[in-house]
């Protein structure tokens, strides 16, 4: 028997539970730690600064930067992911929402952190563009934005195909297509139990492919200045190839109502 097939425009919402956090654990607190160190050391963030970790999914980033010390608060539409945040620890307050409407005060962040490609998620692209309008609405006046996503040309070039994997004793198949259509890389993953008569597990993970300029553009249109560009959190300069593409922005207007 098949699994429904995710649809494209509500994918985001059904693909990020139990099985995302078995898949993805080598997205782990080690990565998260270095992440945010890069974060907080690039953007000089204190001991009193408000940071949002926008899609914080599991809480990996949350924890790693209450040990560095800032105020952090997580927001993120999965209840299984903001349950395992709590459940494995985690302090810092946390908010169940849709990351185009931030139910936050406006200039109430000193900085707004998205980690690890939770962004470009959304079958109208003006969407993305509302997610960066309310990050740049959160933003006190200098406040700073950074958004580690996926590097299309890297994508295109190393990222697209097949693979399969046991995880857990779970036949795990991938299969990953550039959409020229929607200018989307879509990610099909199926997973199996060999032991259970049950039906696959099937879940889309659809990402729109913004060339650097681009995502560089929809910052500026947002009312975020765009200061830097990183092809890695290590801080790797920017090139055409790099495996990531890390956008630092900050909110020059007085976002204020
Ligand atoms: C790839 S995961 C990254 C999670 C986390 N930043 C990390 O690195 O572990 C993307 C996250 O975005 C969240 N998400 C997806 N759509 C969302 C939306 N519309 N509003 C808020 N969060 C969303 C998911 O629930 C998931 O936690």
């Amino acid at each position: 028997m098949a699994a429904d097939r995710p649809s494209a425009a509500t994918w985001f919402a059904d693909s990020f539970g139990d099985d995302y956090l078995a898949l993805y654990r080598h997205r782990d607190a080690r990565e998260a730690e270095r992440a945010v160190a890069f974060a907080v050391r690039h953007l000089a963030l204190g001991p009193d600064d408000v940071v949002l970790d926008l899609c914080c999914g599991g809480g990996r980033h949350l924890a790693a930067a209450t040990r560095h010390d800032v105020h952090p608060i997580g927001l993120d539409l999965s209840p299984v992911l903001l349950a395992h945040a709590r459940a494995s620890g985690v302090t810092a307050p946390l908010v169940r929402a849709d990351m185009r409407r931030l139910p936050f005060r406006s200039a109430h962040f000193d900085a707004v952190l998205s980690f690890f490609t939770s962004f470009g998620y959304f079958s109208d692209d003006g969407d993305d563009l509302a997610v960066l309008r309310e990050a740049a609405r959160l933003l006190r006046p200098g406040g700073r934005m950074m958004l580690d996503f996926l590097n299309r040309e890297h994508v295109l070039a190393h990222g697209l195909g097949d693979t399969v994997d046991t995880i857990d004793g779970l036949r795990v198949e991938q299969r990953r297509r550039y959409d020229r259509d929607r200018n989307t890389v879509d990610k099909t993953i199926t997973i199996t139990d060999p032991r259970q008569p049950t039906a696959p597990r099937e879940y889309l993970e659809s990402v729109r492919l913004y060339p650097a300029d681009a995502l560089h553009a929809l910052f500026e249109r947002a009312g975020l200045r765009v200061t830097e560009r990183f092809g890695s959190l290590e801080g790797e300069p920017y090139q055409r190839e790099s495996t990531r593409c890390v956008i630092v922005a900050t909110a020059d207007h007085d976002t204020r109502e």
